[in-house]
């Protein structure tokens, strides 16, 4: 996003390219630069604030600010009001556990990037009429994991997807060897316990060797393009 302006279509391009969103849960607002470093450090710029903190949306402000060129959007969106206000706070992509037809809408008219969480074939097919480009997949594991995605993607092939939920180190290379999967979130590299503990040098190191796997299963288009 080098003119750091909000559009879908880029979003998209910089989640396929890196190929990993973080799922972040801040508990201070103070822990949000050097986190964002960390990752960055670690080849990955990029970071889904959940609003599961009260800090969330000052760091979402913060980060946006600060990395014009980041890939900083917002998760656990669950209303329109905080969708505006994310959008309003510089998100560039707004990430729902739910599938939300109005929410889709919404971001959709605001050329911002919108991730609904779906697992069923009802659900992906409302996202998709609603104006998704991109399904996370959540919860991915507990849904049946690799094996459910692909008997999904069979009807939806055109469709790409961001499993996230029970994604980590172990798995991580199973979901991005498929061809639909876009990108895979999760917290793993991110733990809440590590940034409270300021443990930033770990989250680098996690960070790197998300970004080793990606570039092992995509050589042709590696991180480091957002
Ligand atoms: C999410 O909100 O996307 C998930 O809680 C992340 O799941 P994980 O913690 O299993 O990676």
């Amino acid at each position: 996003m080098p003119d750091g302006t909000a559009s879908a279509a880029r979003t998209i391009a910089a989640v396929r390219s890196l190929g990993l969103l973080p799922v972040v849960e801040l508990d201070e607002v103070a822990q949000a630069e050097p986190l964002f470093d960390a990752l960055s450090a670690g080849g990955l710029p990029a970071a889904e604030i959940t609003l599961r903190t009260p800090a969330a949306l000052e760091a979402i402000g913060l980060l946006a600010k600060a990395y014009p060129d980041g890939l900083i959007g917002a998760g656990t969106v669950r209303s329109l009001d905080d969708a505006a206000r994310v959008i309003d706070a510089g998100a560039r992509f707004v990430v729902s556990p739910a599938t939300d037809p109005e929410l889709i809408a919404f971001c959709v008219e605001q050329d911002v990037l919108v991730l609904p969480g779906a697992c069923t074939p009802t659900e992906v097919q409302a996202a998709l009429r609603a104006g998704a480009e991109l399904i996370k997949f959540f919860p991915a594991e507990l849904s049946g994991g690799v094996a459910y995605l692909k008997a999904l993607a069979g009807p939806f092939r055109e469709v790409s997807f961001v499993p996230t939920g029970g994604v980590n180190a172990a798995n991580l290379a199973e979901y991005l060897a498929l061809p639909h999967v876009a990108a895979c979130g999760g917290s793993w590299m991110v733990a809440p316990g590590l940034l409270r503990a300021k443990e930033f040098l770990r989250v680098e190191q996690l960070a790197a060797a998300a970004v080793s796997v990606v570039e092992q299963l995509r050589p042709a288009q590696g991180p480091g393009t957002a």
